[in-house]
């Protein structure tokens, strides 16, 4: 069941500038993962190191037992085809219209012929809801429909591996809500493993098996959602409850005295574990487990009113769907 990406000991540098330092982290096959961090703490770059566009100084990644960081160019073109990748800019060819765009992929790697690409392509914008937008240029049409443009072509060729970089970013929070249960609808559909980059707390704290916390040139923490929505470790408890108090500061880390003037201060107590977002048909999730079951085997004791239904996000942070749909 879909494909494990296995990272271990991986190291990425721009000249004397160091991004990240020994990440080791498996992305389970066929589940949802989300990838949290500061801006500029090198999520894009982690994305672009995974399908093999940026390489690391050190470290390997494993899929299918060949390793990504040696593999010679020839190989890594084939591998690249288990992968649709939305970048954070779309990355959408400006002087072609969306239509193009989305069937490059499919040009570019299949002998698909142009009857069988147009209804791929209309199934997928349609998907992505640009239908009648076909003929559009990216310079023509709004950020979120770019992205969304961007994500239509990164599913054309039924990826086993989908990477996507801020999906949210420039969305509105009703289109954000429905790329989510997309998201979570496709993953139940199609076996692929997912990885989300994002800046929505709801998102991640709602919508992925995983989550993964990128801070101050590490990997601060990788595992189940249970786990880290019940973490205590300051960093990942400051980020995913979207709050001041805690190491990270404006500028990334808070200097002693910004330290020392908040000890004392109380910490809010955690919030409760939202339930995890469901498929919008109601069939189980691909990797679907029990609410709390993660808390129950590891001995934790999640936070008062965990997986209480009509309980999906993180009051005064964002919004929750169901909260917006009964406003
Ligand atoms: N090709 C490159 N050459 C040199 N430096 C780069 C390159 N790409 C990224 N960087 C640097 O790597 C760091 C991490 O960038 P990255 O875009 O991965 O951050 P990010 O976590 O995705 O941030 P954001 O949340 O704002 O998107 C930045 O300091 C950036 O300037
Ligand atoms: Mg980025």
């Amino acid at each position: 069941m879909g494909v494990a990406i296995d990272v271990q000991g991986l190291t990425k540098s721009f000249g004397s500038q160091q991004i990240w330092n020994d990440v080791t982290l498996t992305l389970p096959p066929g589940e949802i993962s989300v990838m949290l961090g500061p801006s500029g703490t090198g999520k894009s770059v982690f994305l672009k190191t995974l399908v093999g566009l940026l390489k690391p100084d050190k470290g390997s990644i494993i899929i299918n037992g060949d390793d990504l960081v040696t593999l010679k160019e020839a190989d890594l073109y084939e591998v690249r085809k288990l992968f649709g990748v939305l970048f954070q800019d779309g990355a959408l060819f400006g002087s072609m219209s969306l239509y193009d765009n989305v069937a490059f992929p499919l040009r570019e790697h299949t002998k698909k012929s142009e009857s069988d690409i147009r209804n791929i392509v209309l199934e997928k914008m349609d998907l992505v809801g640009l239908s009648g937008a076909e003929d559009k240029l990216p310079g023509e049409i709004s950020g979120g429909m770019r992205k969304r443009a961007g994500l239509a072509r990164a599913l054309v060729l039924d990826p086993e591996i989908l990477l996507i970089d801020e999906p949210d970013s420039g969305l509105d929070p009703v289109r954000t809500s429905y790329i989510n249960q997309l998201f979570i609808d496709l993953n139940a559909q199609i076996d692929a493993t997912f990885l989300i980059v994002t800046h929505d707390i709801n998102t991640a704290r709602t919508v992925p098996d995983n989550i993964g916390l990128l801070y101050h040139r590490h990997l601060a923490m990788f595992g189940p959602r249970e786990m880290l929505l019940s973490s205590e470790e300051p960093v990942v408890r400051q980020f995913l409850n979207a709050q001041t108090i805690g190491p990270i500061g404006m500028s990334e880390e808070k200097d002693a005295d910004e330290l020392a003037a908040e000890s004392g201060q109380e910490l809010p107590p955690l919030p409760p574990i939202p339930l995890q977002l469901g498929t919008s048909d109601g069939t189980p999730r691909r990797a679907e487990k029990a609410p709390g079951e993660w808390c129950r085997e590891n001995g934790v004791t999640p936070p008062p009113g965990s997986f209480e239904s009509g309980n999906a996000g993180v009051p005064g942070v964002n919004q929750s769907r169901d909260e917006a749909a009964t406003r």
